[in-house]
């Protein structure tokens, strides 16, 4: 078993249940005003089908038809802030979502969506450490880090009914594939549901006391016009803020923390600046297991990025959410709709509905990504969501012949642009597409092959 998967094993041991005061929860989705299908009139009273979400894809496809990227961005912040909006039981809606390890565990006997459940959190260690620094680093509070993956109901329900939980499932079609020979586009698993969700947020470890640094994002890039841009991992990055969690230091004084590999001035931020939980007596041991001996009790988890994808349109909607000091500068921090509140305003964004469009930093295809999570690749600052999702194909794509070392299942290296897998693509004539969702390839076995 190679690293990779070892972390994926692990990952299935890595879940806690919450011990505070949300023991249960129930399942929250997007509540109706959230732009959630894009454009339907809640006012009417009627839960929004099917034919609303088609009106909602054509909207969408119009708005990219039209270069309208304003309209765009405003639709990826209302179901941001739809996903975010406060639960009763006290978390973000979607923390009440199914966990990657339990969808693909299959299904449980009891329908786990209309009545309370435990509410269960799960991390899972970081699988990519090291890309481009020759080796794993050890790494500080900080920049330790842990991941989770959840899907919405109607995604759960589509892994459950179509089996997509086990690998038997995929082997099985492409055999009929290989027999039956359809156009390469038919080689696909069946679509997704209109309403699916699948989030892949990323956490950071925080001292309980003193200071902990956290490196932010200024793109502040070695050589923009490079064709390939190095890997640009957190511990490269030029400034940090100090979290100070017992908020005894004001906001904006100027210490000294160590930042990636020096001490540099960082301003201090309080821990309410970001979504956050405590670990506890209950959680202690798995925190320890994916990041370190040097998580205890009274330390926190905050978040530092956001992934989602919505299947509001055939190659699924790509919006991404971090962490900045100064959230309401800049590009980024765009068209933000006022539903967004609370800490959600500290996240910045960025949301893409095509490989191409609109055209990246360097002027070529689209780029869009998320500093604290795909940064940290060989050219990880211009990759496109959509364009490696489309990679996710069983059985997995080839190594590239210069393609880095560790390529997870043909993910890397990172590529641009619809031109990197067009539907005419002879390597797919032997595979099936699995709707752009990795879960789908790398959760079910232990192999990709
Ligand atoms: C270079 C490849 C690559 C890029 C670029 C990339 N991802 Fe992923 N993504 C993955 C892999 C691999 C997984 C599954 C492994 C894991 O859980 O880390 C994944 C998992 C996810 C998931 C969980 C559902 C799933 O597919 O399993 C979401 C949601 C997601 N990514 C969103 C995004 C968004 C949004 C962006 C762009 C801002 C993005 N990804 C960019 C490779 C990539």
């Amino acid at each position: 078993m190679n690293a990779f998967f070892k972390g994926l094993a692990l990952g299935g041991l890595l879940i806690f249940t919450h011990s505070a005061n949300a023991q249960n929860t129930l399942y929250r989705p997007i509540p109706p005003g959230f732009d959630f299908p894009a454009g339907y009139d809640f006012s009417s009273g009627k839960p929004p089908g099917p034919a609303d979400f088609d009106n909602g894809e054509k909207r969408l496809l119009q708005f990219l038809q039209q270069n309208n990227f304003g309209e765009l961005r405003r639709h990826g912040w209302e179901v941001f802030a739809g996903l975010t909006q406060q639960a009763p039981e006290g978390h973000a809606n979607w923390e009440s979502w199914f966990i990657a390890e339990q969808v693909f565990a299959g299904p449980t006997p009891a329908p786990l969506s209309d009545q309370p459940r435990s509410f269960k959190r799960s991390l899972e260690p970081p699988r990519k450490l090291g890309i481009g620094l020759g080796g794993p680093v050890a790494l500080a509070p900080g920049q330790s880090f842990a991941f989770s993956v959840l899907f919405n109901q109607p995604a759960r329900d589509h892994i459950w009914t179509e089996r997509l939980f086990e690998r038997a499932t995929v082997v099985n079609l492409l055999s009929n594939l290989n027999q039956t020979n359809p156009p390469i586009e038919k080689r696909t698993i069946k679509d997704f549901p209109r309403d699916s969700i699948a989030l892949k947020v990323s956490w950071r470890h925080i001292k309980r006391s003193g200071l902990t640094a956290i490196p932010v994002w200024d793109n502040d890039l070695p050589n923009p016009t490079a064709p390939v841009l190095p890997a640009l991992p957190e511990i490269t990055w030029k400034r940090c803020v100090a979290v100070d969690p017992t908020g005894a230091k004001p906001e904006g004084e100027v210490v000294l923390a160590q930042c990636g590999f020096e001490q540099r001035p960082s301003s201090v931020v309080h821990l309410n600046r970001f979504y956050n939980f405590q670990v506890d007596n209950q959680n202690v041991a798995v925190l320890k297991s994916v990041i370190g001996d040097e998580v205890n009790v009274g330390d926190y988890l905050v978040l530092v990025a956001f992934h989602y994808t919505t299947k509001e349109i055939p190659e699924w909607i790509w919006g991404t959410f971090w962490w900045h000091d100064k959230p309401t500068n800049g590009e980024f921090a765009s068209d933000r709709s006022p539903k967004v509140t609370g800490v959600w305003k500290n996240y910045l964004m960025d949301v893409g509905y095509s490989r191409d469009v609109p055209a990246g930093g360097d002027g070529k295809a689209n780029d869009i990504m998320n500093p604290y999570i795909e940064a940290r690749f060989p050219n990880g600052v211009r990759s496109n969501c959509m364009t490696c999702h489309a990679r996710a194909v069983f059985p997995r794509l080839p190594p590239e012949p210069n393609g880095p070392g560790q390529d997870i299942c043909g993910a890397l290296p990172v590529t641009r642009g619809s031109s990197d897998l067009p539907s005419s693509d002879p390597r797919l004539s032997t595979r099936v597409r699995l709707d752009f969702l990795w879960s789908v390839l790398l959760r079910p076995a232990e192999t990709c092959n």
